[in-house]
Parts: C-alpha cells; sequence; structure tokens
C-alpha cells in the first residue's frame, strides 16, 4: 500500500504534495477532535507522515504549514524571516539596497535559470540577429525553459510569443515600455505572433476603477503600445472585459486553470486573505489562460500544443509558475519565460515608482523640457558632493539612476563603457552624464509621441478585432 501510494505521490507536483500534507493535517486534526478510533487516527498519521516524507523528497524542504514549497513562495507579506532579503511580488518590490534587488538571490529563490551567455549566443546563433541590448546588457536576466523554445524553433517548430499589461491610467512611463520593446524585437527575430493582454478587469478589480474607465484605458494604453510598431498582422491586443465574453476558447481555459489551484495555493502565492473578493482569488486564472494557444483559435487554429514564449517583468512570475504548475494537469505546455529587471525610479532603485508621482519616471507624455527638468532635479546620483571630491574618488555607477537609464536606452555599447569608465574615474561629473540621458530620451520619447499621434480609433480597433493573423498553423 504504502508503495503504490509513493508511486502514485511521486507524480505529484510539490504544490499538490503541499496541498495534500495540509488537507491530511486537518484530517487528523479532525479525527482527534471528533475522538474517533484509534486504529483510524493511527492510520490516518501514517498517511500524514509518508506524504511528509515524499514532500521531503520531492521539494528537499520539511513540510512547513502555511509555507508552500520555496520555488513557489513569494516571501509571505509580513511573514518575511530574512529581514535583508528583498521583497517582490506583482503589487510590491522593496529592497534596502541602493543597486537595487539581487538578482542572482531572486533566481535562486525562484528556481528558475540565469541567462547566461551561452544561451545569448544561442540566440543568436538560432536568429542571425545581433542580440537586443536588453540581452546584452542582463536587462532580460532570467528565464524558464528558453532552451526548450530554441530547441524546437531550430526544429522549425513555430511558437507565439504572449505579454500584457495592466491599464490602471493614462499615464504610462518609459519603464513601461521595456517588455514591448523587447518582445517587437523578439517578434520580429523569430517571426512569430505576439498576442498582448490588456488586464482591464485586474485594475478594475484592484483599483478604484469603473469597468468603463479601466476599459478606456485599455484602450488608451494600447496607442502607447501599438507605437512601438508591431505589425498588425502579426499581433493581437485585446481587453480581458472585452474579449473573454466573446471567445469560444479562452472561458474554457480560465475554468481549467480554476479547477486545478486551490484557495490555499493563491493564498501561498500571492499572499491573498479571506476577505479579499472573490474576482481577485480568482484573477491569476485569467492571467493563466492566454499562455495556452487554445484561447485563441483564430489564429492557432483551434490547435492547442502552440508553445508559448512570456516576456515580463520578473515581478509577474507568481502566475506563471502558477500556470507552469497546472500545465501538465490540464494537458497543455507550460510557457516558457524571459524575465526582465525593474526600472528604477528617478529617485533611486529601492524608492518605489509610482505612476501617480510625476517626478518618479519619465512620462510618454513628458516634453523636451520637462525631462531635462526632472532628470537634472530629481536622478539620483551616484557622484560626489563636491567636485573636488568627485575628481579625486569619482562617482558610482552601480548606484546612479542616470547610468541605470542609460543602460535601458543608450545603443551604442562603447559609447557606454566609455561613460561608466570616465564616470568612474571622476573624469566626467554628474551634470555631464545627465546631459548624456537628456539628449538620449528626449528623441526617444519625442519620437514616441509622433508615432502615437498617427495611431487611429479605426488602427486600435483592427488590432483589437480577434482574427486570423499572418500565420498557418
Ligand atoms: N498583471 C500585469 C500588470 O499588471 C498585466 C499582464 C497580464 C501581464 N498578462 C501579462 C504582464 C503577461 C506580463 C505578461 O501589468
Amino acid at each position: 500500500m504504502a508503495d503504490s501510494l509513493n508511486c502514485h505521490l511521486e507524480s505529484l507536483s510539490p504544490l499538490e504534495l503541499f496541498e495534500r500534507v495540509t488537507e491530511q493535517g486537518e484530517k487528523v486534526r479532525a479525527l482527534k477532535a471528533g475522538k474517533a478510533p484509534k486504529d483510524e487516527i493511527d492510520a490516518a498519521v501514517r498517511m500524514l507522515l509518508s506524504l511528509k516524507l515524499s514532500y521531503k523528497t520531492t521539494t528537499g524542504q520539511d513540510y512547513q504549514a502555511g509555507l508552500p514549497p520555496k520555488d513557489l513562495v513569494l516571501m509571505n507579506n509580513g511573514t518575511s524571516k530574512e529581514e535583508e532579503e528583498d521583497f517582490v511580488d506583482p503589487w510590491n518590490v522593496q529592497t534596502s539596497n541602493a543597486k537595487g534587488v539581487d538578482y542572482d538571490k531572486l533566481i535562486v529563490r525562484f528556481g528558475s535559470s540565469k541567462i547566461d551567455t551561452d544561451l545569448i549566443n544561442r540566440i543568436e546563433r538560432a536568429t542571425g540577429q545581433k542580440p537586443h541590448r536588453f540581452l546584452r546588457r542582463g536587462i532580460f536576466f532570467s528565464h524558464r525553459d528558453m532552451d526548450q523554445i530554441l530547441d524546437a524553433y531550430e526544429n522549425k517548430k513555430s511558437f507565439y510569443l504572449y505579454t500584457g499589461r495592466g491599464p490602471s491610467s493614462q499615464a504610462m512611463h518609459i519603464g513601461h515600455l521595456i517588455q514591448f520593446i523587447f518582445a517587437k524585437w523578439l517578434q520580429e527575430v523569430f517571426d512569430v505572433p505576439l498576442i498582448i493582454q490588456l488586464t482591464d478587469d485586474e485594475k478594475y478589480l484592484w483599483k478604484d476603477l469603473t469597468t468603463e474607465k479601466a476599459y478606456e484605458y485599455a484602450k488608451e494604453n494600447a496607442k502607447d503600445l501599438i507605437a512601438c510598431g508591431f505589425d498588425i498582422n502579426k499581433t493581437f491586443i485585446f481587453s480581458d472585459l472585452d474579449y473573454l465574453g466573446t471567445s469560444t476558447g479562452f472561458y474554457k481555459n480560465i475554468v481549467k486553470v480554476q479547477k486545478h489551484v486551490t484557495f490555499n495555493q493563491v493564498k501561498g502565492i500571492f499572499g491573498f486573505t479571506d476577505s479579499d473578493c472573490i474576482g481577485k482569488i480568482s484573477f491569476p486564472a485569467i492571467q493563466a489562460a492566454p499562455s495556452f494557444s487554445s484561447s485563441f483559435p483564430q489564429i492557432f487554429n483551434g490547435k492547442e500544443n502552440i508553445q508559448c514564449l512570456i516576456p515580463c517583468g520578473i515581478d509577474q512570475d507568481p502566475y506563471f509558475r502558477m500556470t507552469r504548475d497546472v500545465a501538465p494537469r490540464i494537458g497543455l505546455p507550460k510557457p516558457a519565460l524571459l524575465h526582465s529587471v525593474f526600472f528604477p525610479a528617478l529617485q533611486g532603485a529601492q524608492t518605489k515608482m509610482s505612476a501617480s508621482d510625476p517626478n518618479s519616471s519619465i512620462f510618454l507624455t513628458d516634453t523636451p523640457k520637462q525631462i531635462k527638468t526632472k532628470i537634472n532635479k530629481h536622478a539620483f546620483s551616484g557622484g560626489r558632493d563636491t567636485i573636488e571630491e568627485h575628481r579625486k574618488y569619482g562617482g558610482n555607477c552601480d548606484v546612479d539612476v542616470s547610468f541605470m537609464y542609460l543602460t535601458f536606452f543608450l545603443e551604442d555599447d562603447d559609447r557606454l563603457e566609455q561613460l561608466k569608465q570616465a564616470y568612474t574615474s571622476g573624469e566626467l561629473l554628474t551634470g555631464e552624464l545627465k546631459k548624456v540621458l537628456i539628449e538620449t530620451l528626449q528623441p526617444f520619447v519625442a519620437a514616441h509621441q509622433e508615432r502615437r499621434k498617427q495611431i487611429t480609433d479605426e488602427m486600435v480597433k483592427q488590432f483589437m478585432t480577434p482574427r486570423k493573423l499572418a500565420f498557418d498553423f
């Protein structure tokens, strides 16, 4: 009996095992409380011990009540035992380090893989293109199963890209574009479909917004995304509030995910509590569903096994750890992921960037003058207090926000390296470094505004119409 039990348990994921141990623990407690016969209690306890053992063998960790397996957990709000650890979840990012979050540690904690030189070289060989600066500079730094995507691609098997945005306001800043700039590059070099989810439902649930307003923001934000230059024949953008009710495939995937994730699991992964509304509790299934090609029958000709690759900020990983855990149990492929670092606020990498604070970043609507003033006034400097000291000791690029922004937006590697050396040696002053950033961002933002102006409501409607794309599946 124990053997067959263990054999069965081996096929369970860490999260399922965690669930089983928790349930069994509850059962034992109930039996004891109900003064059940001794042999019944003993049998239940033996089962509990056996489950705990399987849990330990599978995860390498001791079972702890209320603490789901480590690679699925984000430090739970308030229960963090390691004070110095960074805190990362879809809604909060906290670190006490001026350099920002320790990404190597995050890779270990999340159980993802580092995007190393080998992988970057492989992407270069597969696509025949110079790797994007976000890859060259470690801005996309972590992945799950990217090698599988490349294996398949080299064998002429296609895949699709999925990413998204929560339209919480009209105000988008340059940091919001990172994943879309990268998605555009991936779409071009691999020549694959791209699907963009606008989670207006999420923003309605989390913020003080009407559904109408959230939908309006979705359409406004879509213009900023389209202005990144996506090919209309290869890109589908949708609003949850709009598309979900009309698709014949999407809702089926939502309920499949919902059936396989318990309240305990989402509590563990997302920190939900008993008093969160059920809309929030079930939302993760809605962000999971686009990872499966059968959610878009019009694009994939009803095929359900087309692999998905998701470029996103590392803060979105909890959704996709859950998705990857569920996928094999509903007979669908796990999505692969490419994770980016956080975009720092002007005030420094450990402060929170907020769309409601116009000084915390450069917005896509800023004028050249606003850009200049904001950078000069607010960009946290790694320079020294006086010119004499700066010349003598040099500046610190690791904490200097102007330098960090340049790593995101300055294309020329040699120039970036020169700036780094000159700043570190003290030859280049903070004001001079800021000037380079201002001269990089002013034309970038102006060009974005110019392209956005050309985007009509009619074009938005076309991008958002469910349809076949320029690919045969
Ligand atoms: N939840 C994300 C946000 O608030 C939006 C989103 C939906 C997303 N699906 C995604 C982000 C897929 C990255 C990848 O911004």
